[in-house]
């Protein structure tokens, strides 16, 4: 694991770039609704601009298909979202959801999650959800995994100071590697105390992804952080 606070190494990413299998509407959600939904990129614009208010701004990085995101942005219109998903079929998911019931509280980005994190505003964000990173099961492609030094230095500088972070996985040492982390990273807080798992959230959807994890009979690792300042 990475102990700096520097972005990861050139080359390391925690994704591998599949196109897969698109639908004809996803792929037309992608050509049509993208330019209209997606978080604007020039510098100096801030998230109020791009909602049009300054509601509270909640992001979720690898949204898969959308659904967590599609039903916390329906049932909480006071908040805004933001969806980061490298894997487009699953942005195109989602377009399709949120524009079909008119959400006007979602923008989403199909970019790197460290390149957008580097464009957004310090303290912007009153929760950051995580939801089943990429596991990458194999010791030599841990160094792929996402929540490492790198993340959590980049994710303190856009949460806001009452913000929170809300990570969950299904993988026993991936969720021991992010206790690690935050033991060594400076400025977080394990709201449930050092070392320990948190409850389930409520909020949180029920995904494809996570009842196929409960069904192989893997053990789900909630975790709840707040800034340490
Ligand atoms: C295992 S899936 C979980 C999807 C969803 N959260 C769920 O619970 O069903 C992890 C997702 O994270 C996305 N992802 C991985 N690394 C990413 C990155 N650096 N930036 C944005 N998305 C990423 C992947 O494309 C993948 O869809």
């Amino acid at each position: 694991m990475s102990e700096s606070g520097n972005p990861p190494r050139r080359g390391i990413r925690s994704f591998v770039r599949r196109e897969g299998r698109i639908t004809t509407a996803q792929a037309r959600a992608l050509e049509e609704l993208l330019p209209v939904f997606a978080m604007p990129v020039q510098p100096g614009t801030t998230p109020a601009d791009w909602f049009g208010n300054g509601n509270p701004l909640c992001l979720e990085i690898g949204t898969g298909n959308g659904e967590n995101l599609y039903v916390n942005a329906r049932t909480h219109p006071a908040n805004n979202y933001l969806a980061v998903e490298v894997h487009r079929p699953g942005i195109g998911q989602l377009l399709l959801q949120i524009a079909a019931a008119g959400l006007q509280n979602v923008r989403v980005s199909t970019a790197d999650i460290h390149e957008v994190l580097a464009q957004l505003p310090e303290s912007c964000l009153q929760e950051v959800c995580i939801f089943f990173p990429d596991p990458w099961p194999k010791t030599r492609h841990h160094k792929r995994r996402l929540l490492q030094a790198p993340f959590f230095a980049a994710a303190r500088r856009v949460l806001a100071s009452s913000g929170r972070v809300r990570i969950a996985t299904d993988i026993d040492d991936y969720a021991e590697s992010i206790l690690e982390c935050l033991a060594s990273a400076p400025g977080w807080r394990n709201l449930a105390g050092p070392g320990r798992r948190a409850p389930r959230p409520r909020g949180r959807c029920l995904t494809r992804f996570e009842r196929r994890a409960l069904e192989a009979g893997r053990s789900i690792h909630d975790f709840l952080l707040a800034r340490g300042d």
